[in-house]
């Protein structure tokens, strides 16, 4: 897992280089995906359930699922990329938020936020503690900002799937669920909306949307609990 989830972070960080004002996300879509097959390696999002791109794309108020299109970034906005590999038999799942050019203090805030509900989440993700202390600690960070977490997606088990058990819900009690224990390979994936917590899907059938149009950020990373502590598979 670790070799296709190394190709997750290798993609999204040439991404991260090639992001500016005036690129489509169609563009960035056939970057990623030359850029997959040519380590071998199968986009994972292609094709499954019909999703017709490598990479999901979604800009401001869009939460997941955004499919790549001819439509140019702007100086200002937010946009999340999550990208799943397929190698060698295992999977590896990882997303990110980038502004573009320059954006609001609260976009900026936003971003930095749901990024840091990430590690909180992951701080919990070791051997002994219950699944739902990631989802508690998740949700506690977000909320204690002010912004929400969106309910109706959720992170879940990897592996030799794409989606394994258990699911992570990003909210919820401490000490519930399973016991995490070593050998265990998690996707967590917070998604966090400066308004209200509620999604719509539009009718392309995958773009998520905050319900209010209210901007929306997404962090994942795939990780495996280890007897020795936390090992960040999607981090170069
Ligand atoms: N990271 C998301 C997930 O685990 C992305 C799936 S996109 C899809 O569900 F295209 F594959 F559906
Ligand atoms: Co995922």
């Amino acid at each position: 897992m670790s070799e296709s989830c190394r190709i997750v972070a290798e993609v999204l960080e040439g991404i991260k280089k090639n992001i500016s004002p005036g690129i489509s996300t169609k563009e960035i879509d056939e970057f990623a995906e030359s850029y997959i097959i040519s380590k071998g390696a199968r986009p994972a999002f292609k094709g499954y359930r019909g999703y017709p791109a490598s990479v999901c794309t979604s800009v401001n108020e869009q939460v997941v699922h955004g499919i790549p299109s001819v439509e140019k970034l702007r100086d200002g906005d937010i946009i999340s990329f999550d990208i799943g590999v397929f190698y060698k038999g295992f999977y590896g799942d990882a997303a990110v938020t980038f502004p573009v050019g320059s954006v609001s203090g609260q976009a900026m805030k936003l971003i930095q936020v749901t990024e840091r509900s990430l590690g909180a989440g992951l701080e919990k993700a070791v051997a002994g503690n219950r699944l739902s202390d990631i989802s508690s600690a998740v949700q506690g960070c977000v909320e204690a900002e002010g912004f929400s977490i969106v309910r109706s997606f959720v992170g879940h088990g990897i592996g030799r799937e794409l989606h394994e058990e258990p699911q992570i819900p990003n909210f919820g009690k401490p000490g519930e669920g399973p016991e995490l224990r070593p050998g265990m390979t998690l996707a967590v994936e917070p998604m966090v909306n400066a308004g209200g917590w509620e999604v719509i899907i539009l009718n392309d059938g995958w773009t998520a949307v905050t319900k209010d149009r209210s901007l929306s950020a997404h962090f994942e990373h795939t990780v495996a609990i280890t007897k020795n502590g936390l090992n960040i598979l999607t981090k170069l």
